[in-house]
């Protein structure tokens, strides 16, 4: 299965760096699906510059409302209109910043689905919950109630305490997660778990992504800070395995 390397640009980016960074993808040659998920304004400049390529864009939220009284949030319905295909849901710095909860993840999840979208769900253990050896406990329980029945969409693994901090779990500790998450959707859609890709984030760089993607059931990565250079992205997109 071709791997999924997706760019997660948080609150950064600029209308004048749309053009430059879309052109790049547009011209990487790639053995991976390449995603892109700009802060909500950029979302149609993208879209005009992404139009007909088989390069994919995403949100970072979504409501789990269609519309409504809702000051400031944006419906998956809209995202969809505007040209998005991907929503991240459930990032550790939604959860955390915003106070979502497995609940809430839920109910973005589906409303992601009711409009057409993909779901990216991120799940991913405290330091403190890794250190108490309670790691895989709570992502199964991130899995167990942030996916609702009919969930179909990518899940990514993503570890707080590694997020922008520079450093990544070992590999042995990495594959041992994904196998964990495996089994979990294994058990918990039988029909589609065992072909659910599984990206790992949190602190991938182009001088780690090819050790990070070769691990068994890892379908990718969740970018961050390396996704805001065009040039690192690539590199970390070059580095999947298959090219
Ligand atoms: P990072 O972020 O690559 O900057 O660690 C990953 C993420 O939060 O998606």
């Amino acid at each position: 299965m071709r791997q999924i390397i997706a760019g997660n640009w948080k609150m950064n980016g600029s209308v004048g760096g749309v053009g430059a960074y879309a052109d790049a993808l547009k011209a990487a040659p790639g053995h991976a699906t390449l995603i892109v998920c700009p802060p909500y304004p950029l979302l149609p400049a993208f879209a005009a510059a992404l139009a007909g390529t088989a390069v994919g864009l995403g949100a970072q939220d979504c409501h789990t409302g269609s519309s409504g009284a809702h000051t400031g949030d944006v419906s998956a319905i809209l995202l969809q209109e505007i040209g998005a295909r991907y929503v991240i849901l459930g990032h550790s710095e939604r959860r955390a910043d915003h106070g979502e909860s497995n609940a809430t993840v839920n109910g973005k999840v589906k409303a992601a689905l009711d409009a057409g979208l993909i779901p990216i769900v991120c799940v991913g253990e405290t330091e403190q919950e890794r250190d108490a050896g309670e790691a895989e406990d709570v992502v199964r329980t991130q899995l167990t109630h942030s996916l609702p029945e009919n969930f179909a969409g990518l899940i990514a693994y993503e570890p707080v305490w590694a997020i922008g901090a520079g450093r990544t779990p070992s590999e042995a500790d990495v594959a041992a997660m994904h196998a964990a998450i495996r089994a979990a959707l294994v058990g918990q859609f039988p029909a589609t778990g065992a072909d659910t890709p599984i990206l790992y984030g949190g602190s991938v760089k182009p001088g780690n992504a090819a050790a990070l993607l070769a691990l068994p059931d890892v379908g990718g990565a969740l970018v961050g800070g390396a996704s805001l250079n065009a040039a690192d992205f690539l590199a970390i997109a070059a580095a999947a395995p298959g090219g």
